[in-house]
């Protein structure tokens, strides 16, 4: 259905009225002012635990905000999409990551066929594949147990797995050592390939559509690694795909019965939970990966069933569109507050950016409010002793999500308590700042001279009043890192939602793809660079010619 320009809309009206006075506010005279504000603007789902108060909103905010995801069509959309409705329209296909981790017997018929049949027996094949790898009972061509498993894939059919990999590696298999390479650039192949023994490693060709050029490169150099010591006919012990696209898997020399299937109704950000987890679930071993699936679906049920007010992926949207549109953060930093979670910031990076960085609307028009934040970030406390600086007192207001579990799940004394005291002291401190009286007191306790108090004052200032959330959860498990991933997934699905973007598509990613075949080939060839401008011809020129010194 087509939608009124977001700016239009009585309730996108009636919040920037709203607005214009809330952005005066200071968030330690609402913290002043209403002892009840955590109670209020915290919510818990799913084993996760949202505190959204440290934003410059009240409940009279988030009301209005909950009427605009009303008017625009949020619970209407996020129905059509678990019932498989074709909702990613620029390519005609429904998008069912949530049919991923249903529970074994519950029917979703989409065009005459009952999904969760199909993706239950795609899960039964990993489970058998998975459990004989772990087991040792999968052998190499030599009779050796596998010990190393390398995953060759790109964007989401790397980035999910390899983050959940590392978030669970408390939970991995002592065998198995995991290895990612995506990146085209050689040297990423080349490290992996130094760590690994052909007679004993297994490789994941990971790819939805088994064209893209990054993989493939990757692939074909893997196999070619691989050949060096064994034959042709040793391939099916040691490679597998998991694609949609059977014909490109049996033309790469994969055998089909070695594939595990996925289909077009995943998006590859999306696709953790598919068989593109297959890494994962080699690591954690099934068990495991089907409660990182139990706790997605446990967070697609809140999110299906709660009520706005209390609907934590909801919420999480809403306030984040708040900081995007009113308070003009153009960036969002993610500072998990757990090691495991380190390649948490670079997996949101795609699937919110590679999401909702657009600006037209589905129906093509110009959309007429800013879109998705750069999202980025790093694990505190390192990120403490790197870029907090900027966003204490830098000159933007950026806001932040931490994360954290109250319980490690190591057992190394003295840690997990400093931790969390830093994770909570940051929100506290974005949010309290330091003014110049409090400034002032601190530097005449230290018994300096009024001149140099002066000169010092206005560098020991923090403004605060800068927004951020706390997720917490009891500790970091496989379920409550698949709630954590599905509550990120569906602020996305919000967002989108709100500024009616197609969430599920990426043809910004094309022009680039397109661009660097032709030089590819300019590289490669005797073809002089001549078509392009001065720049890109004279580095394609300086390039050629160190290749051939
Ligand atoms: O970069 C675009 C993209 O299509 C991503 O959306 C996707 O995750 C990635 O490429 C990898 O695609 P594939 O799994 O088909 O190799």
């Amino acid at each position: 259905m087509r939608q009124p320009a977001l700016t239009s809309t009585s309730s996108f009206q009636a919040l920037a009225a709203h607005a214009s006075t809330a952005r005066q506010w200071q968030l330690r005279q609402l913290f002043a002012d209403d002892a009840q504000r955590f109670p209020k603007l915290t919510v818990d789902a799913a084993g996760l635990f949202l505190d959204y108060s440290k934003n410059r909103l009240d409940s009279r905010s988030v009301e209005l905000l909950l009427d605009l995801a009303r008017e625009r069509g949020v619970e209407r959309l996020r129905d059509a999409m678990f019932a498989g409705e074709k909702i990613n329209s620029t390519e005609q296909r429904a998008v069912l990551h949530t049919a991923l981790r249903m529970p074994r017997g519950k029917a979703l018929v989409v065009d005459g066929q009952d999904i969760g049949h199909d993706v239950h027996a795609v899960l039964d094949q990993m489970r058998g594949f998975t459990d004989r790898v772990r087991s040792g009972a999968w052998l190499g061509y030599t009779g050796k147990p596998i010990t190393d498993v390398v995953n060759i894939g790109i964007g989401g059919s790397d980035l999910g797995p390899k983050m959940a990999v590392l978030a669970l590696r408390s939970y991995a298999h002592p065998r198995l050592k995991m290895h990612f390479v995506s990146n085209v650039d050689g040297h990423d192949m080349d490290a992996a390939l130094a760590q690994v023994n052909p007679e004993t490693t297994l490789f994941i060709i990971a790819s939805k559509t088994f064209v893209t050029a990054e993989t493939m490169l990757n692939a074909g150099t893997a196999r070619s690694w691989f050949l060096q010591s064994a034959k042709e006919e040793d391939l099916a012990r040691h490679f597998v795909a998991v694609s949609t696209n059977t014909e490109a898997v049996r033309a790469f020399g994969i055998d089909t019965a070695n594939m595990f299937p996925f289909w077009d109704w995943v998006g590859g950000r999306y696709s953790v939970w598919s068989s593109i987890g297959l890494s994962l679930a080699l690591a954690v071993g099934f068990g495991y990966f089907s409660d990182f699936l139990a706790g997605a679906h446990a967070m697609d049920e809140h999110f299906r069933t709660a009520p706005l007010e209390q609907n934590m992926p909801v919420l999480l949207a809403m306030v984040g569109f708040w900081n995007r549109q009113f308070l003009d953060a153009a960036s969002l930093s993610i500072a998990p507050y757990h090691q495991d979670l380190s390649r948490f910031p670079a997996y949101l990076q795609q699937l919110d950016m590679e999401s909702n960085g657009k600006r037209v609307t589905r129906s093509g028009s110009a959309i007429d409010t800013p879109t998705c934040p750069v999202v980025w970030g790093e694990c505190g406390t390192n990120a403490q002793h790197a870029y907090f600086q900027l966003l204490h007192q830098g000159s933007d207001v950026t806001p932040i999500d931490f994360i954290a579990a109250l319980r490690a799940t190591h057992d190394l004394p003295g840690h997990h308590d400093s931790l969390l005291a830093n994770c909570f002291a940051q929100s506290e401190a974005f949010m309290t700042g330091k003014t110049a009286e409090e400034a002032r007191a601190d530097l005449q306790a230290q018994k300096l001279s009024e001149a140099e108090i002066e000169a010092l004052l206005p560098h020991k200032v923090f403004p605060g009043n800068r927004p951020s959330n706390t997720i917490l959860m009891d500790q970091l498990t496989p379920s409550t890192l698949g709630a954590l991933i599905a509550l990120y997934e569906h602020k996305t699905f919000v967002q989108g939602a709100i500024w009616d973007i197609n969430s599920f598509d990426q043809w910004g990613v094309e022009l680039g793809k397109v661009l660097a075949k032709n030089i590819h080939a300019e590289l490669t060839g005797a073809v002089q660079p001549e078509r392009h401008d001065s720049s890109t011809n004279g580095l394609i020129v300086m390039a050629k010619a160190a290749q051939h010194l």
